[in-house]
């Protein structure tokens, strides 16, 4: 099953249960969400889910694109994306959670036809505050799947304070063999699907309150679903993202960076095209240091690596893949990759100056705390990047070699 097939499986699974779709909404939030980016398919749904009543009613069903900056630093394991697809279905105020469950199990092993004997689910364990979550387990033991209990990693909120519960998760089994160990102790079990009981609301002050109308939330990872109905070993090698993987390395020898430059470049890509510019804070930042991160592993095999070999028909599929542009912007292919180039230019341009700026203070001696503050606060240069610039002028002692300073990947993070 292709990715497109995937979605459209699930889509009418639910659909066929009375679930109404919905479009799925751009990776930026509207004003006033405190919230840089969509993180998950719930988000959107945020009011619903604390009790508005939704004007297509209680069941729904989507595709939504999300972003979680906080998975940057798994990117290049085999499952972790920085822009990723969650498949979710909704329940608000209607089914509950053992409905959701069984219709899960039943959509994984008969229409997407996994082998049953290959799931093992969490479920919440309790705590001191909130019970364990019996319902879910009574269940998946009746479907036969075996059950750990946890606490924290069952526990499901989007932030600080809002909806939340407790959560089941599902695990499909993806080593060589017969299944071992469980979720916790064996990252061969690769987490596809989460349902979430939203019973609770946390309050401003770390409170918890039942809400009148709990829901059911869940979301499932696209990229990962088809990672182990292609029976493939990383998200890198589904048909989504084969065509980035093969493109970028034809293009730019990059090792073991292949996976984070195709990453970041096609996440980058999917955030111009929901309208996001590059900038020295929020969005715009994120924006930023995806780029800067792909081009400190470019120059670091080769100085004269460019964004500009990127072909512009590979980001036109992504673009197409996701809907975009989306209504009122105004991109294309050779905007977004004019766009990758100005990025790039600007970052070679810091990297030069930052150069000369740090060999001078460095001519002085060992760069003290207050020249690092006066290089960030006069010329700009944050730390890390000066840092970095610093280690990498030392490498090039040593190995005599021409190089650029700004070619480790801790600097690419500097808002200048
Ligand atoms: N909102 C839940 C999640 O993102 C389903 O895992």
């Amino acid at each position: 099953m292709d990715t497109d097939q995937i979605r459209m499986t699930f889509v009418d699974f639910y659909r066929e249960r009375g679930h109404q779709p919905l479009p799925g909404s751009t990776l930026v939030p509207p004003p006033g969400d405190p919230v840089l980016f969509t993180t998950s398919g719930m988000h959107p749904l945020t009011p619903y889910l604390e009790g508005r009543p939704h004007p297509q009613g209680p069941r729904l069903v989507n595709v939504q694109r999300c972003l979680r900056t906080t998975d940057l630093e798994e990117v290049g394991d085999s499952r972790h994306l920085t822009v990723f697809e969650m498949m979710g279905s909704w329940s608000l105020d209607d089914y509950s959670g053992p409905q959701s469950v069984r219709w899960g199990h039943e959509l994984l092993c008969e229409r997407f036809g996994l082998d049953p004997a290959l799931l093992h689910v969490t479920v919440f364990g309790g705590d001191g505050l909130v019970g364990p979550d019996t319902e879910s387990w009574r269940v998946w033991e009746e479907l036969g799947v075996p059950v750990e209990p946890t606490r924290e990693d069952n526990w499901w909120s989007s932030g600080a304070t809002g909806p939340c519960g407790p959560d089941t998760e599902v695990f499909v089994w993806t080593g060589n063999g017969p299944p071992r160990g469980t979720p916790t102790t064996d990252d061969r079990w690769v987490e596809v699907w989460n349902h979430v009981l939203m019973r609770y609301r946390r309050r401003g002050d770390g409170q918890l309150e039942s809400l009148e109308r709990p829901s059911v939330d869940t979301g499932m990872g696209l990229e990962r679903l088809a990672m182990v109905l292609q029976g493939r070993e990383s998200v890198y090698e589904t048909d989504l993202l084969e065509p980035w993987v093969s493109t970028v390395q034809g293009l730019w020898p990059v090792g073991s960076s292949l996976r984070l430059v195709c990453d970041h470049l096609r996440s980058a890509v999917v955030v111009v095209g929901d309208g996001v510019r590059p900038s020295s804070s929020g969005r715009g930042y994120v924006l930023r240091r995806l780029l800067r991160r792909v081009l400190t592993r470019l120059w670091r095999q080769d100085r004269s690596h460019t964004l500009s070999d990127l072909p512009e028909t590979l980001i036109e599929v992504t673009l197409q893949h996701f809907g975009q542009p989306v209504e009122g912007q105004q991109v294309d292919a050779r905007v977004v990759r004019r766009l990758l180039m100005d990025e790039q230019d600007r970052f070679d341009r810091l990297l030069r100056r930052g150069r000369s700026v740090v060999s001078r203070y460095r001519s002085r001696g060992e760069l003290t705390e207050r020249d690092l503050f006066e290089l960030h606060d006069t010329h700009g240069l944050p730390r890390d990047l000066v840092l970095g610039v610093l280690s990498e002028s030392e490498a090039e002692h040593e190995s005599g070699r021409e190089q650029l300073p700004g070619q480790d990947h801790r600097q690419g993070l500097g808002p200048a």
